[in-house]
């Protein structure tokens, strides 16, 4: 059998689970995934008859440790090509729980164990190793085997990219397999006509990217944006407007200060972002540089547990803010869907570098560890695409501080230059980190 699975750990769960289990979890609850991860990208994706297939796969782990070790390439068939061309006979083959190992492998078969962006696509036919170790050609005429690519980095991410293609790949070892039980004979004998990307079911790909439409796959993130890049161009900011795109940020931040004050229960955190702080104002400006923000935002009661000491800190209320912001655009129903396909999701904040864990817990997504951990209380009480508002019933902290006072934070660095923006600080400071500054303009 040329079409060996990865790893171990997959022998056992195909040992012991069938391909039906809706609720599979990572086997070890230590896994964790980072919420920018290909994976989740590509769940939350169009792509939705793939991920459900590759969930019914039992694949996440398999796939959750080849991200852990290297990228990954993932050439995604369109909906259609999976759902209405595919043989019925094929699919009924493929989803019999004996049949696992096959769907296994025909998924694997579309990943490949590199990053395979489309301006580093060989011109002369390359033949690349699978996820499923059998070889794929790459064609100089971007192809992949005998499949167009329709939609080339169509989703861009630190750990991997998927190109759209515009039908299923199947490894001879699978077509063997389907072979010596029934014929093959229709399995792609559909020609498709390149027909424009609209899921069926949640119109998703075709809506105008800005703004995301609530519960959407969420726009590039800003370290996105900040990842070095293979060119020197400026990186994209989120959605087709292009880097140059601007967006009345402002206002949007107006608008949600607006909006918390009227839902209620949330003055203090408002209190904070537009008096005690700049930090309003510099959200403002974030926004309308084209990058998009999730706040965890305490409400009252939770606020109320800080002690005085904890917030007359020079820079403390800054410093936990910015452990409260997310450099992407999340909905309550993005995270609840990560945190329930992967188990633990670390996520980005403006916090550098710590990052917050979410699980799933009681129906409802954790954020943090133990005692200083919170629920999200207060689903979705702003999104407007670009902003996302997530009301939540404590304050948190990075693990390694506890819930103590947060004042080892290297708060001190931060506050050196007070008339400018302490999040556009943050944010210079990173994109200096890794030499893309030029395109922020507000960094000098
Ligand atoms: C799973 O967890 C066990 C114990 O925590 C650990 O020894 C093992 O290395 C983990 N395996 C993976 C693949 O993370
Ligand atoms: C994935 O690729 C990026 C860009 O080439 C690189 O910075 C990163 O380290 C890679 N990740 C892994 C896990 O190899
Ligand atoms: C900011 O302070 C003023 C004056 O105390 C107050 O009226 C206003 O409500 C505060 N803003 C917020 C968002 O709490």
């Amino acid at each position: 059998m040329d079409c060996q699975i990865y790893g171990v750990l997959f022998l056992l769960t195909l040992a012991s689970a069938l391909p039906e289990n809706p609720t599979a979890k990572p086997s070890n609850s230590t896994a964790q995934i980072n919420s920018n991860s290909v994976l989740v990208a590509l769940l939350d994706s169009h792509y939705t008859e793939l991920s459900e297939l590759v969930e019914k796969a039992l694949l996440l782990q398999t796939l959750e440790e080849a991200v852990a070790k290297h990228n990954i390439t993932i050439f995604a068939p369109r909906n259609e090509a999976l759902e209405r061309e595919l043989d019925p006979e094929f699919k009924r083959f493929l989803l019999e729980p004996g049949n696992l190992k096959s769907l296994q492998n025909l998924l694997l078969f579309h990943m490949i164990p590199a990053r395979i962006e489309s301006n580093h696509w060989p011109d002369k036919p390359l033949h690349h190793t699978t996820l499923c170790r059998e070889n794929i050609p790459l064609n100089g005429d971007k192809t992949v085997s005998t499949a167009k690519l329709i939609k080339s980095d169509d989703i861009i991410r630190p750990d991997g990219v998927i190109h759209g293609i515009e039908r299923l790949l199947i490894p001879k070892s699978v077509q063997q397999d389907f072979n010596a039980r029934r014929s093959l004979r229709t399995t792609s004998a559909v020609i498709p006509e390149g027909a424009p990307e609209v899921d069926p079911r949640t119109h998703r790909l075709k809506k105008p990217a800005p703004p995301v439409p609530a519960g959407g796959a969420p726009a590039l993130p800003i370290f996105e944006a900040m990842a070095p890049g293979p060119s020197l161009a400026p990186a994209p900011a989120p959605g087709p407007g292009g880097p140059h795109h601007h967006f009345d940020g402002e206002s949007q931040v107006k608008d949600f200060i607006q909006t918390l004050l009227h839902y209620g229960g949330y003055n203090e955190l408002a209190d904070i972002l537009v008096n005690l702080t700049s930090l309003a104002t510099e959200m403002g400006r974030l926004v309308s540089e084209g990058y998009v923000l999730t706040v965890l935002a305490p409400n009252d009661e939770a606020m109320a547990k800080l002690t005085t000491e904890q917030l007359s800190e020079p820079g403390a209320p800054e410093q936990i803010m910015y452990y409260h912001l997310i450099p992407e655009y999340q909905t309550e129903e993005s995270m609840y869907n990560s945190v329930r396909r992967f188990g633990k999701v670390n996520y980005d904040t403006l916090r550098l570098p710590h990052k917050v864990a979410a699980e799933e817990a009681d129906g409802s997504v954790k954020f943090g560890r133990g005692e200083g951990s919170a629920y999200l209380f207060d689903p979705d009480i702003y999104t407007d695409g670009r902003i996302s508002v997530q009301g939540i019933d404590g304050v948190l902290f990075p693990a390694e501080e506890g819930t103590a006072a947060p004042k080892a934070a290297p708060a001190a660095k931060i506050v050196a230059k007070p008339r400018r923006g302490k999040l556009l600080e943050v944010t210079c400071k990173m994109l200096g980190a890794v030499g893309q500054d030029s395109h922020f303009s507000s960094c000098h």
